[in-house]
């Protein structure tokens, strides 16, 4: 099999997409099912897990996923293993990729994911970079073809037209909300304060018509169908905490916003979550939020991910 890995949203095409969404529904239904689905039983095969950053989602989910699916785990930080101590990414990657199967990082640069898969032999997961979350919009897509499917049955159909309003940080999920729009052929409408904009260029895309700014947030939010926003200080970025806190202040998602975007709006947040910052408690504990599913189906897509990433479509 040709060697894939799964960087940014846009290193899948629409048509793999189509695949995994339909693949992670099999793949969720059988774990609730309580029916064993190992295909990476015999020969056993193993992910290695990078963290450089704090995680909880991601680590369970990848971990309890990779047991699910028959095969093992290796759990690997920067302080406790030699990528703290200053070895080249790239000796790590030569070495860590000749033992393993799979490697998911989550790191702090995105170029420092990149150099790595360009010397691993295997495939090669972002877990979250300062850039780019793909795993999570993966997940956040497919809760929404969950709970909003299409007429057709094909869940590209349910997510096409769709409008999704960002309201928060133009951050790593803000970024890969865009390369997923304009892929997938939705649209966000971005509602940031001044100074923490998107950036077309570093999101990666070149059709500026999949995302149409507001200065509002609730603006932002009228007639969207997914209302979603993310922590106001994302990882690596804490010495910015109190001069952020002043400038998101009115970027909380709260009832009236909700009241502006479509009566079955869905809210989702990637998690974890500050109540009463980036979202009211109404809001998230509310009757619209789907945030519980939307952190499980974390497992269920990845589960799909790294069968097709090492099996292909099966
Ligand atoms: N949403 C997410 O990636 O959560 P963790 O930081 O807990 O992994
Ligand atoms: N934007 C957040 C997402 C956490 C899952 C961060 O990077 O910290």
């Amino acid at each position: 099999m040709q060697l894939k890995h799964y960087l940014q949203f846009k290193d899948l095409s629409a048509d793999e997409y189509g695949y995994l969404f339909t693949r992670a529904a099999f793949i969720k239904h059988k774990f609730k099912a309580v029916e064993k689905h190992q295909p990476f039983a015999d020969p056993d095969r193993t992910l290695a897990m990078i963290f450089e950053k704090a995680s909880t989602r991601t680590r369970v989910s990848f971990e309890a996923g990779m047991y699910q699916l028959g095969g093992s785990v290796v759990h690997l930080t920067t302080g406790d293993s030699q990528l703290g101590r200053a070895e080249p990414i790239e000796d790590s990657a030569k070495v860590i990729s000749r033992m393993v199967d799979l490697v998911m990082i989550r790191t702090f640069e995105q170029s420092k994911i990149e150099r790595f898969a360009a010397h691993s032999r295997v495939p090669v997961i972002n877990g979250l970079t300062n850039e780019f979350h793909p795993c999570q919009i993966l997940a956040d897509l497919f809760t929404l073809v969950e709970y909003r499917p299409a007429a057709s049955g094909q869940p590209l159909d349910a997510i096409r037209g769709k409008v999704v309003a960002w309201v928060g940080d133009g951050n790593n999920m803000a970024n890969t909300w865009l390369q997923a729009a304009e892929l997938l052929g939705f649209t966000v409408h971005v509602s940031t304060p001044g100074g923490y904009e998107v950036d077309p260029a570093l999101a990666g895309i070149s059709d500026r018509a999949c995302f149409k700014v507001f200065k509002d947030p609730r603006e932002a939010c009228a007639g969207a169908d997914l209302v979603t926003t993310d922590v106001w200080t994302s990882m690596g970025y804490e010495a910015e905490n109190e001069v952020r806190r002043e400038a998101f202040a009115r970027w909380c998602v709260d009832e009236d916003m909700m009241r502006a975007a479509r009566p079955d709006a869905l809210f989702m947040h990637c998690l974890p979550a500050h109540r009463g910052e980036e979202v009211s408690a109404e809001v998230i504990d509310g009757p619209q939020s789907v945030v519980w599913d939307e952190a499980e189906n974390r497992m269920h897509v990845q589960k799909a991910l790294m069968e097709y990433l090492l099996l292909g479509r099966l």
